[in-house]
């Protein structure tokens, strides 16, 4: 009996490239894109800023841990989620009975380029908001932050994680081909084709 095709998921830190990423390698997969942040919003009718100031990061927690397994029940698929979501231990077993793992990483100073003009992540809300015109000391601020938020984190990142790219130089197109060809290597041989 062939073994149920796996989920391809992205994780890794926020930043990292998984939501520009995913729907390209979804494309080349011929698979669906999800997207674990924007099936909360959509679902919860609300962002996931507004969840955090409501109802706080626990209750999130719960809304990822929720609706990641309603899409876990789908056909296999390419699914993104939160920086934080693989810390929840519940998810982090989901994920390594259901899929296969690529772990997206980038320098410090990339995520700064990619987050400092989005202020919807609530836990870089203050960082990214006023950043005034000292552009060094913004960053540090980011910096110190970030670096306290991804420490307990980085042991669950690499533990689960099949395949890591560093998209600090490389295109979204170059990240989605890594990840892309990691994927069509798996075989059924390795305990299920993804
Ligand atoms: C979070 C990351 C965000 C989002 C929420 C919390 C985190 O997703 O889930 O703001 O805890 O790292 P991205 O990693 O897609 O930014």
């Amino acid at each position: 009996m062939s073994k149920p095709e796996l989920h391809l998921y992205l994780i890794g830190f926020m930043g990292t490239g998984k939501s520009a990423v995913g729907p390209l390698v979804a494309k080349c997969l011929h698979r669906t894109f999800y997207d674990l942040d924007e099936v909360i919003a959509t679902v919860m009718r609300r962002s996931i800023k507004t969840i955090f100031e409501t109802e706080g990061e626990k209750a999130f927690r719960q809304y990822e841990t929720e609706m990641l397994q309603t899409i876990v029940g789908s056909e296999a698929a390419v699914i993104a989620l939160g920086g934080g979501a693989p810390t929840v231990p519940a998810i982090a077993q989901t994920l390594r009975t259901t899929g296969r793992i690529a772990l997206l990483t980038a320098d410090w100073r990339t995520i700064w380029d990619r987050v400092k003009d989005n202020t919807s992540r609530p836990l870089l809300a203050d960082v990214t908001e006023d950043r005034g015109a000292n552009v060094d000391g913004a960053f540090a601020r980011f910096a110190a932050r970030a670096k306290s938020i991804l420490q307990p984190r980085l042991a669950v990142y690499h533990a689960l994680a099949d395949f890591t790219v560093d998209t600090s130089s490389l295109s979204i197109e170059a990240v989605a081909n890594r990840i892309t060809e990691y994927a069509r290597t798996l075989t059924a041989a390795d305990g299920g084709g993804i």
